[in-house]
């Protein structure tokens, strides 16, 4: 809900012609108001008329380090096992109602690990994630992070950091392990330096306003340094689909491609599919639905 706060600082700043700061407020206002609200819908109506929005979201200076990304599918169309799916609905109702948790002292919840093979949705969840709750869903590039910094990583951490807090957001970090693993030493980078990126890390994520969602992401969870780890509140392992899994997966597919009778196809597609990733059949139904476009000469419709 907008707070007395939030309307007098929204104020002060048209007063004072700071368009860049009621950009950020508006943004803030949108996003705690609840989904269904009328003012919520009608602020983001006004900032998607926005000239250039997805760069005003990200300081010139961090570009390159860190991007706007859309997201690629809504959250109904992610399959999840059931029991991430039900930590995953408790997290966004006490994300839905942050003020009234944050009125009681308490912070709302705003980490989460993802950990599991590649392809199986750690990427996707999270922008679907940033979707959901109708914030921007802002991707750092860890590698970059690190390898075009050598020796300057920790300040350009915390630059970071503190770049993206100005307002709501998720803060996708993948690869999480490259940089922070107990044993690995990447790049040849000293080890001093490893330790300097974990500790500034660390203080970075207890520096971060709630209004933040950081989701971090690794293939390997085990490797990560533990004091990272604690520093989530959740931890979610997406593994490879079961069967069941994956035939739901491409019920979801199929009605991102109505026009297209994939769904027909499924028991074909699905042979020898154990143990395979979601992007491998996706890469197998997309060429399935490609070929059948062409012999068939239809024009299809798409929905995210
Ligand atoms: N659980 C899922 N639900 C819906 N789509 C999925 C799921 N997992 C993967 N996909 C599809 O597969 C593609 C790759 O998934 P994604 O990039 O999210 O995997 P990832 O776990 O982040 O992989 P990596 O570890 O390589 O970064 C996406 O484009 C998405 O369409
Ligand atoms: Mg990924």
């Amino acid at each position: 809900m907008t707070t007395a706060n939030n309307v007098y600082a929204l104020a002060s700043a048209a007063l004072a012609g700071n368009r860049e700061r009621v950009v950020s407020m508006c943004r803030i206002i949108a996003a705690n108001e609840k989904i269904t609200s009328a003012l919520k819908h009608d602020i983001e109506k006004l900032l998607s008329r926005l000239p250039n929005q997805s760069s005003e979201l990200v300081p010139a200076d961090l570009r390159g380090l860190v991007m706007h990304v859309t997201p690629s599918l809504s959250l109904e169309n992610v399959v999840l096992p059931a029991g991430v799916r039900s930590e995953l609905d408790a997290f966004l109702e006490e994300r839905t109602h942050a003020d009234l948790i944050r009125s009681a002292g308490l912070n709302a919840p705003s980490r989460l690990l993802l950990s599991g093979p590649p392809g199986n949705g750690k990427t996707t969840l999270a922008g679907a994630i940033a979707g959901h709750l109708g914030i921007p869903f802002l991707v750092v590039d860890f590698s970059a992070v690190l390898s075009s910094y050598m020796g300057e990583t920790g300040s350009k951490l915390a630059k970071l950091f503190r770049g993206v807090s100005t307002q709501p957001c998720v803060l996708f970090v993948d690869e999480m392990d490259t940089v922070l693993s107990e044993r690995s030493n990447p790049r040849g980078t000293d080890v001093g330096e490893i330790s300097r990126v974990v500790s500034t890390l660390l203080l970075e994520i207890d520096r971060l306003p709630d209004n933040v969602v950081l989701i971090g992401a690794t293939n390997h969870a085990e490797m990560l340094d533990r004091a990272v780890v604690r520093r989530f509140e959740h931890h979610w392992q997406l593994p490879a689909l079961d069967r069941d899994g994956l035939r739901n997966w491409l019920h979801a597919f199929a009605r991102r491609v109505p026009s297209v009778p994939v769904i027909g196809q499924a028991d074909m597609l699905l042979q020898e599919a154990d143990g395979v990733s979601v992007s491998e059949l996706e890469r197998r139904a997309e060429a399935w639905c490609r070929r059948w476009i062409v012999r068939n000469g239809v024009e299809v419709t798409t929905s995210p």
